[in-house]
């Protein structure tokens, strides 16, 4: 159950060194066994299952069926659509033909939906990177863009990701367009921004990778949180992206210590990207550890009283980021290349209904 101790919740772990089973065929005992990913992780106490969607696939019907099935995914973010180069091109010109594309039908289809991303160092229109501003009229822009994209869905975001890593691994501000104009202050300002402008009870998270330890990045983030928590700065959640490696990822206790260190605070958290990539070629044994990884982070989720829920991006093999930002990486979702459910899915759903 969701609000277990710690104490108790460990007690459980060793599900993860169990084989997950997988669905028996025409046996109807066994159909509801798995009646999606966001069925049985309500059950299990939290909010949404969720997942990225991407543009590119939408004509491809079989996908985008899955895609909008609330029993699998009660949550979608556009994997791209309301990112900056997208929805400002031109300087003060707003564009939300690709975001709309998901979020209608996310709609329609009574998905909840977390949107991303405000502010960001990548993927930002020409017009913002190629000219110099000064200190006040980037200010400015980033207010503009923010008020623009908060009101176009001032009633459609169930979270918003504010800004997007924003550190380094060492723990130090990335050397971006923001802080280099505005210095580290413009965080805070993003978020006195998107407080502003968004509805009240839309929730306003910090957003990155690398975070799901202990380490230095987490606890500079912690840091930064503590101040504006104790400042009054409207920060309402912490996004762990959770982009994990087989072989590499972080254990169960790795994800509930980081996010615990946000809990600590009296925040909100969510695993917010989460996928497993396969350093290929692919074998069993390497979607056996695929499985249990997916499953333990789920789990740290499930655990920890603050996480609301898990988003993973996007959930079909072709369509993930991975094979092209990590050259000889792939097969990081939870559906085949055949669009056929991998033993990470059906790791997921047991470890959910054993809940
Ligand atoms: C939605 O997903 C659930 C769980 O996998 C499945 O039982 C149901 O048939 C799906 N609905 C549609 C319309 O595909
Ligand atoms: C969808 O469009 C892409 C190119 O944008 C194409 O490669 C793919 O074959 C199309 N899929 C379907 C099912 O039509
Ligand atoms: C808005 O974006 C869409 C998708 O990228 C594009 O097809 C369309 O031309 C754009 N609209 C305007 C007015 O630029
Ligand atoms: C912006 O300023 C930096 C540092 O002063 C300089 O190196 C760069 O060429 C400038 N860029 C433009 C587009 O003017
Ligand atoms: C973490 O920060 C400490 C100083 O605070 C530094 O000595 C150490 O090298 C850092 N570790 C990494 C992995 O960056
Ligand atoms: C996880 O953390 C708990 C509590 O700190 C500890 O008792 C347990 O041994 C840890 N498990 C592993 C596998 O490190």
């Amino acid at each position: 159950m969701k609000f277990a101790s710690f104490s108790v919740a460990l007690a459980v772990l060793p599900f993860l060194s169990a084989s997950p089973t997988y669905p028996k065929s025409g046996h109807h005992a066994e159909r509801n066994k798995y009646p999606g990913l966001d069925v049985l992780a309500k059950r299990a106490g939290l909010l949404y299952f969720g997942t990225a969607i991407d543009n590119v696939v939408l004509n491809n019907t079989a996908y985008v069926t899955i895609a909008h099935n609330r029993s699998e995914f009660g949550q979608v973010t556009p994997s791209n659509g309301l990112k900056w180069m997208y929805t400002e091109p031109s300087r003060n010109v707003f564009n939300y033909t690709m975001a709309n594309e998901i979020i209608k039908p996310a709609i329609k289809a009574h998905q909840i939906r977390r949107c991303h991303t405000f502010v960001w160092h990548n993927q930002l229109p020409d017009w913002l990177t190629s000219k110099n501003y000064t200190k006040p009229e980037l200010i400015g822009i980033l207010e503009n863009h923010i008020k623009h994209e908060a009101r176009a869905y001032y009633d459609k975001c169930y979270a918003w990701d504010v800004v997007n890593e924003a550190f380094n691994d060492d723990g130090t501000l990335r050397d971006d367009l923001w802080l280099q104009t505005i210095g580290p202050e413009y965080i805070e300002l993003a978020f006195r921004f998107a407080r502003k402008y968004t509805s009240p009870w839309t929730r306003l998270y910090y957003n990155d990778y690398g975070i799901e330890r202990v380490n230095n990045k987490s606890l500079a983030l912690q840091k930064v949180v503590k101040d504006f928590v104790k400042r009054g700065v409207p920060i309402d959640g912490v996004g762990l992206q959770a982009h994990f490696t087989v072989g590499r990822a972080p254990s169960y206790n790795d994800t509930r210590s980081a996010l615990n260190l946000f809990t600590k605070l009296g925040l909100e958290t969510a695993l917010t990207e989460l996928d497993v990539r396969v350093d290929l070629p692919d074998t069993a044994a390497k979607q056996k550890t695929q499985a249990d990884v997916y499953a333990a982070s789920v789990k740290a989720c499930v655990d920890e009283e603050s996480c609301v829920g898990v988003t993973v991006w996007d959930f079909w093999d072709p369509v993930s980021w991975v094979p092209s930002t990590f050259p000889g990486y792939g097969n990081a979702c939870l559906w085949d290349d055949a669009l056929k459910r991998k033993p990470a899915y059906y790791a997921i759903s047991d470890m959910l209904r054993d809940e």
